[in-house]
């Protein structure tokens, strides 16, 4: 595991560096986005060097971790619709070749077998990004997630609910009680994660992310089993390291 403390915009650089790598090498690769604060500067540094260098998502595809379940087709807060209007209408990923879950399948299980069929039938994830929840959550595979899951249903837990209320109108009520994730062994299966964090609230989640012993009490810890991990973390974020 990589472990690099920088201020944010820093941040946003080396993880655009990352994929804007992988897109060079691997025209056709496939990318793992995540919603949330955190990867919002590298959709704007993605962006930036769409419309000024060139760079092209046109043979990428994408798939997103994860997705609420039951909010109506065109409310705003739907993670396809976030990922929209953060990357994908700023560049030129074509909208087909993203991929997530189906919140509104009436067969939730069949729905997150297929997300798992698809991901692989694209050959895997080449690069995952990722962010981390207050109690260590990555995706929504909340404290007590098996480190063995694959994409399925989960409850959010209140402090999720709550943490996540911003983006309801401050009313941690109207975010929905249940979503469907990628796994722990799903993220865990991408060939390189890079994960996002900042701001002294995600202190103590890096605190046992990096030091913390493995487990499921905080799910993020299993990423010190991945071979390929960098941890990108501004100061206040890295503050109980
Ligand atoms: C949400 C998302 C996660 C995200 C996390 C942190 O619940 N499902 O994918 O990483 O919370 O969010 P933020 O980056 O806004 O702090």
């Amino acid at each position: 595991m990589e472990v690099v403390v920088a201020p944010a915009p820093e941040l946003a650089r080396l993880a655009a560096d990352a994929v804007g790598r992988l897109l060079t090498e691997r025209p056709d690769a496939v990318l793992g986005l995540a919603t949330g604060s955190s990867p919002l500067a590298v959709y704007d540094e993605l962006a930036r060097r769409h419309a000024e260098h060139g760079l092209s998502f046109a043979r990428a595809q994408a798939f997103l971790l994860d997705e609420y379940v039951g909010l109506p087709a065109d409310h705003p807060q739907r993670y396809r619709h976030v990922i929209d209007a953060e990357l994908v209408s700023r560049v030129d990923l074509p909208p087909d070749a993203v991929h997530g879950p189906d919140g509104l399948a009436e067969d939730l299980p069949a729905a997150c077998a297929a997300y798992e069929a698809a991901i692989a039938d694209a050959g895997g994830v080449d690069l995952q990004l990722l962010g981390i929840g207050t109690d260590g959550h990555v995706a929504f595979n909340e404290p007590g997630s098996s480190l063995g899951s694959r994409t399925r249903i989960k409850t959010l837990t209140r402090r999720t609910r709550e943490d996540n209320a911003r983006f309801f109108d401050g009313d941690a009520d109207a975010v929905p009680t249940h979503c469907l994730t990628q796994g722990l062994a799903t993220i865990m299966a991408a060939r390189h994660l890079v994960l996002l964090a900042q701001g002294e609230g995600k202190a103590e989640a890096v605190q046992q992310l990096v030091e913390g012993p493995v487990s499921a009490l905080w799910p993020a810890t299993v990423l010190q089993l991945h071979p390929h991990v960098s941890v990108l973390v501004d100061e206040a974020a890295a503050s109980r390291l």
